[in-house]
């Protein structure tokens, strides 16, 4: 990623190791703060507000908050306490316990004292793994992009996405993003429109600030646009993320994805949903059964931003008090999914697309 000009993760250990350093997402874009989490307390908090967010990044904040927690207390007490408390954090995004499995099973069978090292280097790997699954993400994502630009023969491909599920949702790259930045450093022309995404606006404050960073071409839309836009020819792909996919290709992504499905589908329009493998849930049939989080009224009755002052804050948007409720995400099902871009290749949005990218899953099942 592209962060004033100068390449650069979302997270990174400190030189003696003994903690861990972040971009404080929720104050961005007006202030680029880097925060030090020293302790498994400091990561949970992190995931929790949303300092770090996106389900890829949980992960990986996640995998360095459990090496902390095993400086303090590796006994096998402490492994499966620290295991409990990160993963409680956040329910939806699957990546959340799957680095935790990975660390967690990385260490477990070691004496206590080889643990937090042990257990840094596995999260190191989460981080470097994530970066090459998004690379490859970005491969695949842009020769869809590059058809669609030689089909068009001029103009540039007009892409929709929803939410943040660009480098700052990641470790680098982003899964949606990824073919789009791909596509730009490739020099094929594109043009972003970015939804706001309320109630949080990560779209807002987040993806157009990566894109900015990077030098695409967007353009900011109220998340009530995008229909508007697909019915007059305006967009020519739709691409978002995930937070967990199913075995049978539903995908849950920030509130929102659904409806943007459905006018896609409607106008004809392809809509993928851009992921790595670690955001599939093997375990899972059917998407309804997907823990969806519900963040509470406040984020609904206020909106957070740059005062004319130029301090930070939030403001009340409704009467005081107004009951608000706040589902976070919801479950776009595979039938509206024209394809799933993962890191192996893209794939139909079905069990029998995603096993021919991952046929080990089907061994394991047999
Ligand atoms: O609530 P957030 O900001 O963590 O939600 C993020 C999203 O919904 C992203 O689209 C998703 O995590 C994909 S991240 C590459």
């Amino acid at each position: 990623m592209k962060l004033n000009g100068e390449q650069r993760r979302t997270i990174w250990p400190s030189a003696d190791a003994r903690s861990v350093r972040i971009i404080d997402q929720t104050k961005l874009p007006h202030a680029l703060e880097i925060v030090e989490l020293r302790t498994v307390d400091d990561a949970a908090r992190a995931i929790k507000t949303m300092q770090v967010r996106g389900a890829p990044l949980i992960g990986a904040t996640a995998a360095y908050g459990l090496a902390l927690a095993l400086r303090g207390d590796a006994t096998d007490a402490g492994l499966v306490n620290a295991v409990a408390h990160l993963a409680e954090q956040r329910p939806t995004a699957i990546n959340l316990k799957w680095a935790l499995g990975i660390v967690r099973d990385g260490v477990a069978a070691l004496p206590p004292h080889q643990r937090a090292a042990r257990a840094l280097d596995i999260a190191a790997e989460i981080c470097d793994e994530d970066v090459e699954n998004c690379r490859l993400i970005g491969m695949h994502g842009r020769e869809l992009i590059r058809a669609i630009a030689d089909k068009k023969r001029g103009g540039a491909v007009n892409i929709l996405t929803h939410c943040n599920a660009g480098w700052l949702a990641c470790v680098d790259w982003g899964t949606a993003t990824s073919p789009i930045y791909h596509a730009h450093d490739a020099g094929i022309a594109v043009h972003v429109f970015v939804d706001e995404t309320r109630p949080r606006n990560q779209g807002a404050a987040l993806t157009a600030f990566e894109l900015g960073q990077h030098g695409v071409a967007h353009t900011l839309i109220v998340d009530n646009a995008g229909g508007h836009l697909m019915q007059h020819g305006e967009v020519d792909i739709v691409i978002t993320g995930a937070d967990r996919v199913t075995a049978e290709g539903d995908a849950a992504n920030k509130i929102g994805t659904y409806l943007k499905a459905l006018a896609a589908h409607d106008n004809g329009i392809p809509f993928y949903v851009a992921m790595p493998s670690s955001t599939i849930d093997w375990t899972l049939g059917d998407g309804s059964t997907i823990p969806i989080e519900d963040r509470g009224a406040d984020e609904v009755l206020y909106v957070h931003g740059l005062r004319e002052n130029g301090s930070l804050g939030r403001v009340l948007i409704a009467p005081p008090n107004t009951p608000a409720c706040n589902p976070s995400f919801d479950v776009t099902p595979a039938r509206l999914i024209t394809g799933l871009i993962t890191e192996r290749g893209v794939a139909p949005a079905s069990r029998d697309g995603l096993l021919s990218l991952y046929p080990e899953r089907a061994r394991q099942r047999a």
